[in-house]
């Protein structure tokens, strides 16, 4: 059965709006805006400062390094951009101090109509940003980036390709990695040699449910040697699940 395709909208408000347009053009963001199925704004939000100069930041209260988003751009930036339509969204900050962006969160972030994602910069935003606006705060791993942008896209680009009618194949997303907890085993294109490495039998001799089976074991094994609390964490051990879904994502047919 072919899901329907639903639009979700992404407002992003940064400092460095044009860092975006790469991303949002290429694979399969572009795909995806061109179907309508995603719709990216950016904001930048110097336009919702109040200094004739643009400056949002300054200097942290009790001194220390570096410089911290001031408030009042921030917030009335984000009350702007919510009220450009009648559903305010999800309201994320990316944050190093957030919860760490999983699998699980992309799903329940796909499932929304509208997000409304703020980039932080500098040594971070002024805490009354949180305490006004209560975002759900997002880290996507634990080191720290110059600002939340790279954030912003990987959650935009991990919540896109589960958006129904945006992967050519709809098994594609399905049987993405992390979708059911295991990692993805080894993947093999033509040639079938090379360098004297040649491609496991099982994989060329047509029968579907050999080669099943055989992902399955090798993701298996894979997740076991590498990633042994991914079996932790999805209440089982990594051998009790099967997937065929890769590791950075079971690649979409068209770039197959
Ligand atoms: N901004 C800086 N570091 C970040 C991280 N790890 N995740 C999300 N936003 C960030």
């Amino acid at each position: 059965m072919v899901a329907e395709a639903r639009r979700l909208r992404v407002d992003v408000l940064t400092l460095f709006p044009e860092v975006f347009g790469p991303f949002l053009g290429s694979s399969i963001l572009g795909i995806a805006r061109e179907k309508g199925i995603l719709e990216v704004h950016c904001h930048d939000i110097r336009a919702w400062s109040r200094d004739k100069h643009r400056r949002v930041d300054d200097r942290p209260y009790g001194g220390g390094p570096g410089m911290v988003l001031r408030p009042e751009p921030v917030v009335e930036a984000t009350e702007a951009v919510q009220a450009m339509e009648a559903e305010p969204g999800e309201l994320i900050l990316l944050t190093p101090q957030g919860e760490r962006y999983t699998q699980a969160i992309a799903r329940e972030l796909a499932a929304r109509k509208r997000l409304v994602m703020i980039c932080g910069h500098y040594e971070g935003v002024d805490e009354r940003v949180r305490l006004l606006l209560k975002p759900r705060e997002i880290s996507v791993g634990d080191y720290v980036l110059t600002g939340g942008e790279p954030a912003a896209v990987a959650i935009v680009d991990s919540v896109t390709r589960l958006l129904p009618g945006v992967l050519g194949d709809p098994e594609s997303g399905a049987a993405d990695s992390f979708q059911s907890g295991l990692l993805q085993g080894p993947q093999y294109t033509r040639p079938a040699e090379y360098r004297g490495l040649g491609v496991p039998e099982v994989l060329k001799g047509g029968d579907h449910q050999a080669v099943a089976a055989w992902r399955a074991a090798e993701a298996r094994r894979r997740t076991a040697e590498r990633r042994p609390d991914l079996g932790a964490r999805t209440g089982g051990s990594p051998g009790d699940r099967a997937t065929s879904g890769g590791e950075e994502g079971a690649s979409p047919p068209e770039t197959r």
